[in-house]
């Protein structure tokens, strides 16, 4: 399974914070935003991984992250010229998806809990049809928002709906089979002039090839998307992080705990890193009790 990371758009809403920094470059607590979401492919076993990102900031990725292989993975790099919605980066990607099956997870999206280890395993080693998240919020018109049926059966996904069918959002995060580029090259823009996540969904959906797994009360899905959801992610991750000592959406320790890359290699990882800086302590700690 290959994984794409989709770091793009404007950020316009977390101006001027974005006006010359890539959103997903901002600080999340103690370390750049993109290292959440990079860590969560990494925890769904997924080694092969694209950054897509605007033309001014893919640079700035590359020199933060490399080709990955500090992290004990692949990374490439691919330009998305304007943003023309979440679905293009199928497009994009199609050349490094080939002829497998593809996760594409949003750069702003942060998800933590035990029981959402076990969900990304299980969707990931489900080639066949899509599997996406629900997630309950108080506030789901600014997301795609599942209807269900009765019996608890999705029956359909509405974009950013003004009179929501449910509370339950769609994460950022999705899995789907290699049909999912001819589905993308299928889909025509809708009116903001973008390709939808939504519209691909609900064609898995119409097709019954559409698994929703429910992410219970014991997962936080944060988004990042405006300043006080910025600043709620940060206090979130400084709380369980100081409490436990473990870090949150870490590429180091999850390239550790995975077993891609050994204490020598954990060593030469964060030999760069300030000896007195505390992200450095935490890691270092981490893996002394781990
Ligand atoms: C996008 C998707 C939406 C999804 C959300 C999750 O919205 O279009 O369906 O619920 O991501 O973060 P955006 O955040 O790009 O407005």
């Amino acid at each position: 399974m290959k994984g794409i990371i989709l770091a793009g758009g404007k950020a316009t809403r977390l101006y001027p914070a974005t006006k010359v920094i890539s959103k997903h470059l901002l600080p999340i607590y103690n370390k750049p935003m993109i290292f959440y979401p990079l860590s969560t492919l990494m925890l769904a076993g997924i080694q092969d991984i694209l950054v897509i990102s605007n033309p001014k900031d893919l640079s700035l990725y590359r020199d933060l992250l490399g080709d990955g292989h500090l992290f004990g993975v692949n990374i490439s790099y691919k330009e998305q010229p304007e943003p023309k919605g979440i679905a293009q980066a199928f497009i994009i990607g199609q050349e490094f998806i080939a002829n497998e099956s593809c996760c594409l997870i949003l750069g702003d999206n942060l998800f933590f809990g035990s029981s959402f280890e076990k969900n990304i395993k299980y969707a990931s080693s489900n080639n066949n049809g899509a599997s996406i998240f629900a997630y309950r919020v108080d506030k789901p018109e600014s997301y795609g928002v599942i209807e269900f049926d009765s019996s608890m059966n999705a029956i359909s996904i509405e974009e950013k709906p003004k009179s929501p069918k449910s509370k339950f959002a769609v994460t950022g995060l999705y899995f789907f089979d290699n049909n999912v580029i001819e589905i993308a090259k299928g889909i025509s823009p809708s009116k903001r002039g973008e390709l939808e996540i939504t519209d691909i969904n609900m064609t898995y959906l119409e097709n019954k090839k559409m698994k929703v797994i429910k992410l219970g009360t014991g997962t936080a899905w944060l988004d990042t998307g405006t300043h006080e959801s910025l600043v709620d992610a940060s206090s979130f991750v400084r709380t369980i992080e100081n409490r436990q000592g473990i870090p949150i959406g870490s590429p180091e320790a999850t390239a550790y705990s995975q077993g891609w890359i050994n204490s020598a290699q954990f060593e030469v990882l964060i030999e760069d890193y300030p000896e007195n800086q505390d992200y450095k302590k935490l890691l270092k700690k981490y893996i002394e009790y781990k």
